[in-house]
C-alpha cells in the first residue's frame, strides 16, 4: 500500500506548499455563517496553510486553517477523520478536535475570488508549551525519564490510530520516509561535505535491504510529525506531554517510520544517541509492543528522517531564499546526529533497543476460570484454606482484569477502586510482555551480575531526598519492614519500637507485633511502644486544638522515654504517611517531620513505610512522606513496586547499610531476581512514561471536590480523609455526636459492589469506605465510583444508621 514518489513529485510538492492569503473579513464572514462561531481573530504562523485563532466571546478557542490550493482534499478529509478516530478510541488524549459545519461537514469550500475555492476546517485550540520551548528554558537537554514520557505519547497516539484508515491516506508525501531514498538521493546536492560520506553509506544501506523490508512490516495510518514543535508538555513534576498537534503529515505507513521520526526528532539533543533512542522506544512500547522486525529498519529509518531533514532544511531555504542563522544551527544538530548514528553498529543499536523487545505472548497454561456455584466454591476453599478471610458477604470470583477494570465469572464488570497493588492498571501488556520475555530468558538470584536491578536501584534513588541510595530488595512489605528494625537494632544497640495505634506494617514474627490492627494491643510486647494516630477528626487531639503536630508528636518523645525506663530503649520509629490502618489520615503538616526528630533525639532510626503510599499515590511526590518535608533514615516500599509481581524493597544511608553490612550478612533467594527487577523497571516505565503521578494529582482533585461535597448532602458523612488516590470517608450516626456507621458503611460497600464498584470498609472502627484505585484511574471513573457512593448512600435504610460494636 506504500505510495512511493518521483523525484519530480517530490519537487513540485516541495515548491507548492504555500499557505493562501486570504484577507480577514471574508474568513470571518465565512466562519460566521458555516459554523456559527465568531470573536477575536489572531493570524497564526503556517508554512502551507493560513491559520488563524479565533476567541469566542464564551472563551472557546479554535485554530481556522484554510489550506493551499495543491492540497488535496482527501488527505485533509483523512486527518479530520483521523482526529474523530482518536476522541472515539481515547478520549483522554489531547488532540485538536473537529469542529463540523452546521451542516455537519467535516470541511467547508471559501471562495476567493476568481473562481478559486480554498477548503477551510475549524479545529479546537489546544493550548501548552511545546518540547522547543521546554528545550529552551532547560539548555537543550531531556533526560531518560523525559525521553520515555514522550516515546510513550507517541506510542499511545499510534495504538489509538490502529484500526483507522481513510483512501487520503494514500497520498504521494515529501516527508514519507518510505520516499526517503528518492529523496535522500536528489537532496544529496544540500548535504554538507562532512557527512557525505555517512550519508552516502546510509542511502546504499536504506537501498539494499530496508526498502525491501519496509512492505513487509506492519502498517497502518501514522502520524508521521512526532517532533519538537508538534509536542505539548508539561514539565513538573515529571514531564507529560499534554497535546500533540498538527496533523498535516499523516500517511499510511509502517509503525517503525512513525517511530523512527520521534527518535530522530530527539535523540540530537543527547550526547549519547543510543541510550536517548532506547529510552524512546521503551516508552513507546508501554503501548504499541515492537516485534524484531521493526527494530531490525529502525536505525536506517531514523538516519533516513535525520538526512531528510538536513536536506530538506537546506533544500528549503535555497529555494525560498531565505539563509538564517538558525537553519545553520539545525543543520549542524542534523548532520552530528547523522555522522553519531551512522557509526554506530547496526547489531549493537538493535541490541541497545532489545531489552523492550517483547516477544509474542505465549498460550498460557493456566487453568480456565470458569463460573461456578459460588457457595461451593467458598466451601471448597474453607476445607483448602480453612477459615481465611474474604471481602463482600458474597465473595467475588474474579478471573479477569484489565487496567481499572475487573471480571468476575460471570463476566460482571467491577470498577476497582480498591487495589493499588495494581497501580498501572491490572494486566497492563507492557509489564505483562516485560514479565514473560525475561521469564523466557534468565531469572535467577541476586548473587550474579546483571544490569537490571542496578538499574533500578539508580533509577529510584534519583526520585529520592539525596543519601539514600543502597538498596535491598525482599519480595514483600512485611519483609522490607522486618528487616528495616533489623538494620535499626544492629545500628543502635537498642531494641524497641514506636508505631501508631492501629498500624499495620506485616506478617512476620517481627513485625506482626507491629501492626496493631491485628491484636488487642494489650498483649503487645515490651519492645513495642504505641502512640496515637495523628487524627485530627477524631483522634485524641482535634482540628479546633492548637498546636497538634507538637502535641501528636510529643507522644513519641513519651515512648521513646518509657522504652528506655524499660530497658529495650527505641531503636526506630515506623511510620505509614497515609496512616492506612486509621483509616488514611492527612496529618497535621509538621507531624511527621516532628514526630522523626523527637525519635532521633531518642537515639531512633526514622523508617517510612512507603508500602502504601509511594509509588506516586499522592500525585504531588512520588513518596507520600515527601509532602512533610521528613529526611527518613531508611524507606521501605512493595505494593505497587512490581504491579503484583512479588518484589519489595528497602533504601537507606550508605553508612548505616555498611554498618548493618560489617555485622551481618543478608541474602533473600528471591529478593531482586532478575524477573521481578525487570518488571519493576517496566512498571516504573509505565508509571513514568504515563505520568501516572500526575494522572494521581489531577483526578484525585477531582475526586476529592466530589466527596467533599458529600458533606453537605449526606448526613451520614462526618469526615473525607486522604489525599491524591488514596481516601478515606468517615460515615458517622450524626455529625455532632460522630458516633461510627459501622454498619452503614458495611452496607454502602456491599451497594456499591452491586453497582459494580469496589471499595472497602475499614479503619479502627470499621465506619471508613476506603477508595485507593489503580493510579490509572481516569475522571470518567473516578465520577462512576462518586456516583456509586451517592447512590449508596442515599439508599441505606434507616434501621442501619445507628452506632453499632456488631
Ligand atoms: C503500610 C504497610 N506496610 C507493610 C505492609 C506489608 O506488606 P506485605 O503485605 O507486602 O507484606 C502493608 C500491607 O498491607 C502495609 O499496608
Amino acid at each position: 500500500m506504500q505510495t512511493t514518489i518521483t523525484e519530480t513529485e517530490a519537487r513540485s510538492l516541495l515548491r507548492s506548499i504555500k499557505a493562501p492569503q486570504l484577507d480577514l473579513k471574508p474568513v470571518a464572514d465565512h466562519v460566521l455563517e458555516h459554523y456559527g462561531l465568531a470573536g477575536e481573530w489572531h493570524q497564526l504562523e503556517g508554512e502551507r496553510e493560513q491559520n488563524y485563532r479565533l476567541v469566542t466571546a464564551a472563551g472557546e478557542r479554535f485554530v481556522v486553517k484554510i489550506a493551499s490550493l495543491e492540497e488535496d482534499e482527501e488527505s485533509l478529509i483523512f486527518q479530520a477523520k483521523a482526529l474523530e478516530h482518536i476522541e472515539q478510541v481515547d478520549p483522554a488524549l489531547q488532540v485538536p478536535r473537529v469542529r463540523r459545519t452546521l451542516a455537519g461537514d467535516l470541511l467547508s469550500s471559501i471562495s476567493a475570488g476568481e473562481g478559486r475555492r480554498y477548503a477551510l476546517r475549524v479545529l479546537s485550540y489546544v493550548a501548552g508549551e511545546t518540547v522547543m520551548d521546554l528545550l529552551s528554558q532547560r539548555g537543550f537537554n531531556l533526560s531518560a525519564d523525559d525521553l520515555l514520557s514522550l516515546g510513550a505519547a507517541q506510542g499511545r497516539l499510534a495504538r489509538a490510530l490502529q484500526g483507522f484508515n481513510h483512501r487520503g491516506a494514500l497520498r504521494p508525501m515529501p516527508w514519507d520516509l518510505a520516499n526517503g531514498l528518492v529523496l535522500g538521493d536528489w537532496l544529496r546536492d544540500y548535504i554538507p561535505d562532512e557527512i557525505r560520506r555517512d550519508v552516502d553509506r546510509a542511502l546504499e544501506h536504506f537501498a539494499g535491504s530496508t526498502l525491501a523490508a519496509l512492505p513487509r512490516l506492519r502498517s497502518q495510518a501514522i502520524y508521521n510529525d512526532f517532533h519538537e514543535s508538534n509536542v505539548l508538555v508539561r514539565a513538573e513534576p515529571l514531564l507529560e506531554v499534554v497535546g500533540v498537534i498538527d496533523f498535516g503529515d499523516m500517511v499510511y505507513g509502517t509503525v517503525a517510520q512513525d517511530l523512527a521520526v520521534a527518535v530522530a526528532s530527539f535523540i540530537h539533543w543527547s550526547p549519547e544517541p543510543l541510550a536517548a533512542a532506547a529510552a524512546v522506544v521503551r516508552g513507546y512500547q508501554i503501548h504499541m509492543p515492537l516485534e524484531s522486525a521493526d527494530l531490525a529498519v529502525l536505525k536506517d529509518l531514523v538516519l533516513a528522517r535525520l538526512i531528510l531533514q538536513v536536506g530538506l532544511v537546506r533544500y528549503q531555504a535555497v529555494v525560498n531564499g531565505r539563509n538564517d542563522q538558525h537553519l545553520d544551527e539545525l543543520q549542524s544538530l542534523y548532520s552530528a546526529a547523522v555522522s553519531r548514528l551512522a557509526n554506530i553498529d547496526d547489531d549493537a543499536f538493535v541490541a541497545s533497543m532489545t531489552p523492550s523487545v517483547v516477544p509474542t505472548p505465549i498460550s498460557s497454561p493456566v487453568v480456565e476460570q470458569t463460573a461456578t456455584d459460588i457457595q461451593a466454591l467458598v466451601s471448597r476453599r474453607e476445607s483448602v484454606l480453612g477459615k481465611a478471610y474474604t471481602f463482600y458477604n458474597e465473595p467475588l470470583q474474579l478471573v479477569r482484569g484489565r487496567g481499572t477494570k475487573l471480571f468476575d465469572a460471570s463476566g460482571t464488570e467491577y470498577l476497582d477502586c480498591y487495589n493499588n497493588v495494581a497501580n498501572v492498571g491490572h494486566c497492563h501488556p507492557y509489564v505483562v510482555q516485560a514479565l514473560a520475555q525475561q521469564a523466557a530468558t534468565l531469572n535467577t538470584n541476586s548473587r550474579y551480575l546483571h544490569s537490571e536491578i542496578l538499574r533500578l536501584g539508580e533509577r529510584l534513588t534519583a526520585t529520592l531526598p539525596e543519601g539514600l541510595d543502597t538498596w535491598i530488595f525482599v519480595c514483600t512489605g512485611s519483609e522490607a519492614n522486618d528487616l528495616a528494625v533489623r538494620i535499626a537494632r544492629s545500628v543502635t544497640g537498642n531494641e524497641g519500637v514506636i508505631v501508631t495505634e492501629n498500624s499495620y506494617h506485616g506478617n512476620t514474627s517481627v513485625v506482626a507485633p507491629l501492626s496493631l490492627l491485628e491484636y488487642d494491643i494489650k498483649d503487645k510486647p515490651s519492645w513495642v511502644e504505641a502512640v496515637p494516630a495523628p487524627n485530627v477528626y477524631r483522634g485524641i487531639h482535634r482540628g479546633d486544638q492548637a498546636d497538634l503536630a507538637e502535641r501528636y508528636s510529643d507522644h513519641v518523645t513519651e515512648a521513646a522515654a518509657r522504652l528506655g525506663a524499660r530497658g529495650p530503649g527505641a531503636a526506630a520509629v515506623l511510620i505509614d504517611s497515609i496512616f492506612d490502618g486509621n483509616g488514611a489520615l492527612v496529618p497535621p503538616q509538621d507531624y511527621m517531620r516532628l514526630a522523626f526528630e523527637k525519635a532521633g533525639r531518642a537515639g531512633a532510626l526514622c523508617i517510612a513505610d512507603e508500602v502504601q503510599m509511594g509509588f506516586g499515590r499522592s500525585g504531588t511526590d512520588m513518596w507520600g512522606f515527601e509532602a512533610f518535608n521528613v529526611r527518613p533514615d531508611m524507606v521501605t516500599m512493595g505494593k505497587p513496586m512490581g504491579n503484583g509481581h512479588p518484589i519489595a524493597a528497602l533504601v537507606t544511608r550508605r553508612e548505616i547499610a555498611l554498618e548493618f553490612q560489617r555485622r551481618t550478612g543478608y541474602f533473600n533467594t528471591f529478593g531482586g531476581n532478575t524477573v521481578s527487577t525487570v518488571v519493576a523497571n517496566a512498571t516504573l516505565d509505565v508509571l513514568q512514561g504515563e505520568n501516572l503521578q500526575g494522572n494521581a494529582e489531577r483526578v484525585g482533585a477531582h475526586l476529592k471536590a466530589s466527596l467533599d461535597g458529600l458533606i453537605g448532602t449526606h448526613e451520614l458523612v462526618g469526615h473525607i480523609h486522604g489525599r491524591g488516590l488514596f481516601y478515606g470517608v468517615e460515615l458517622v450516626v450524626d455529625r455532632t455526636s460522630r458516633a461510627p456507621a459501622k454498619l452503614a458503611a458495611r452496607w454502602v460497600r456491599e451497594r456499591m459492589k452491586s453497582l459494580g464498584v469496589l471499595v472497602a470498609s475499614t479503619g479502627p472502627l470499621g465506619n471508613v469506605i476506603k477508595i485507593r484505585p489503580p493510579l490509572a484511574f481516569s475522571t470518567a471513573d473516578a465520577d462512576r465510583c462518586f456516583e456509586a457512593l451517592h447512590t449508596a448512600l442515599t439508599e441505606v435504610p434507616p434501621d442501619l444508621r445507628i452506632a453499632s460494636s456488631a
